[in-house]
C-alpha cells in the first residue's frame, strides 16, 4: 500500500516490525495504531526495557505530528538506535513506579498523562501498586492499557481493582486474544495480552457513553479505517509471520544438531583443557626441578672442563713425542727397504749361480759315466 494513499498515517508502520519489543505482532500494531487513532498528547510508559513499546508510541506521534512521553524503569537498555528515533519526545525516569511516579508527574507539569501503557512489576501487588499510583496523574478520559494482561496475577490484579474502586476506571477489557507460553521453573506460564480501561475522573458511567463522547463520526470512521487497514497489514504480517516460521524451523533441525555437536566439542575441549592444565603443572615441576640440578651440574661441568684441559696438554705433549719417533721410524724404513733391495739383487745372483752347479753337476755326472764304461771294457 502506497504511503501517500495513507492521507498521512502509518507512516511508521515499518517500526511495528523493525523494534525490539516484547509483544506479539498483533500487539505492536494495535498499540501503534491505536496511538495514531487516540492521539495522545502526554503519554506515560511504565516498564520500558529495548524501548520497543515506547518506539511505537512515538512513532505514531510522530505520524500524528504531535506528543510527548515519559517512560519510567529502574533498567533503561535502549540502543542508541532505538534513543535515536525517540529522543526528541521520550524523557526517561530512571526508578520503580510508583515512587517514581511524582518525577514522571513532575516533567509534564502542568499537563497530566491521557495516555498509560503499564508494562512494569507483572505480580498481583505491582500491578495495584502501578495503577493506584497513575490514577491520580491522569487526564479526565485517558486511556489505560495494560501488558501481559493475560497472565493471572496482572488480570486478577486489575479485575481486583475495577471490580472494587470507585467507578473511575471503565474496564474496556481485552483488546487481543493471543497467548504467549512461557516455560517457567513450575510448569508453563500464560503471558501476553493487551486490556484497555478508561478512567472517568469521579463518574461511574458505561464504557461505551464514554467511547461516544470521545470520538465523533469523523474519528470513528478515521478509526474504522484504520482497523481495517491494519487487519490487511494484520493479515500480511502473519503470512510473513507464518513462513518466518517454516524457516526458523528448518533452520533449528540443523540448529539443533549442530548444537549438540557443539556440545560435545566442549566437552572435549573441556578434557583436552583439563588435561592441558595437568600437563602443564607436571612441565613446570620438571623444569622446576631440572633447574634446581642445573646449578650442581655447572659446578660439575667446570671441573670436567679443568680436567679436560689437562689432559689436552698431556695429548699435545704426547703427540709431539709421537711426530718425533715418526720420523725415526720413516728413517729406519728407508734403511729397511735399501737392505731389500740388496737383499733380492743377492737372490737374483743366488739364483744364477744354482743354475751353473747344476750344469757343472750335470756335466760331472756324464763324465763320471764316461770313465765308468771306459773302465769295465
Ligand atoms: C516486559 S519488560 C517491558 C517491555 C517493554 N514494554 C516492551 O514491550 O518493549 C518489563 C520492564 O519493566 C521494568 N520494571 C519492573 N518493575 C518495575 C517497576 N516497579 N517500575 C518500572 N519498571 C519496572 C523492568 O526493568 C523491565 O525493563
Amino acid at each position: 500500500m502506497e504511503k501517500e494513499a495513507m492521507g498521512g498515517v502509518l507512516r511508521n508502520l515499518d517500526c511495528v516490525l523493525d523494534n525490539p519489543a516484547q509483544l506479539r505482532t498483533p500487539e505492536r500494531l494495535l498499540i501503534y495504531t491505536l496511538v495514531t487513532a487516540f492521539k495522545p498528547r502526554v503519554a506515560l510508559e511504565i516498564g520500558s526495557a529495548e524501548g520497543g513499546s515506547a518506539l511505537l508510541t512515538c512513532a505514531a506521534m510522530d505520524d500524528n505530528g504531535f506528543g510527548r512521553m515519559v517512560c519510567v524503569d529502574p533498567e533503561f537498555r535502549f540502543s542508541d538506535a532505538v534513543w535515536e528515533r525517540v529522543k526528541h519526545r521520550v524523557t526517561r525516569v530512571q526508578g520503580f513506579s510508583p515512587e517514581a511516579l511524582g518525577e514522571a508527574a513532575r516533567v509534564v507539569h502542568p499537563e497530566r498523562f491521557d495516555f498509560a501503557f503499564i508494562d512494569g512489576d507483572h505480580t498481583f501487588e505491582g500491578v495495584q501498586r502501578d495503577i493506584r499510583g497513575v490514577l491520580p496523574l491522569l487526564a479526565d478520559r485517558a486511556l489505560l492499557l495494560f501488558h501481559d494482561s493475560h497472565h493471572p496475577p496482572v488480570r486478577a490484579g486489575i479485575d481486583d481493582i475495577i471490580e472494587g474502586g470507585s467507578g473511575d476506571l471503565i474496564d474496556l477489557g481485552e483488546m487481543s486474544v493471543e497467548q504467549t507460553m512461557l516455560t517457567a521453573q513450575d510448569g508453563t506460564e500464560i503471558w501476553g495480552g493487551l486490556r484497555a480501561a478508561r478512567f472517568v475522573r469521579g463518574r461511574t458511567i458505561a464504557a461505551g457513553a464514554a467511547t461516544n463522547e470521545v470520538c465523533d463520526e469523523n474519528s470513528r470512521a478515521a478509526m474504522n479505517t484504520l482497523i481495517r487497514r491494519g487487519s490487511e497489514k494484520i493479515a500480511e504480517l502473519q503470512k510473513a509471520n507464518e513462513s518466518l516460521w517454516r524457516d526458523l524451523q528448518s533452520m533449528r533441525e540443523g540448529f539443533d544438531e549442530r548444537g549438540q555437536r557443539i556440545a560435545e566439542l566442549e566437552s572435549r575441549f573441556a578434557e583436552s583443557w583439563a588435561e592441558w592444565q595437568a600437563a602443564r603443572k607436571n612441565y613446570e615441576a620438571e623444569i622446576a626441578r631440572l633447574l634446581a640440578g642445573f646449578e650442581e651440574r655447572g659446578a660439575r661441568v667446570r671441573e670436567l672442563e679443568a680436567h679436560g684441559a689437562k689432559l689436552w696438554d698431556e695429548m699435545t705433549q704426547l703427540s709431539r713425542e709421537f711426530d718425533l719417533r715418526g720420523a725415526h721410524v720413516r728413517q729406519l724404513e728407508e734403511h729397511a727397504l735399501k737392505i731389500w733391495d740388496e737383499l733380492k739383487q743377492l737372490g737374483r745372483e743366488f739364483d744364477l749361480r744354482g743354475e751353473r752347479v747344476k750344469e757343472l753337476d750335470a756335466e760331472l755326472a756324464r763324465v763320471t759315466a764316461e770313465l765308468n764304461g771306459g773302465r769295465k771294457r
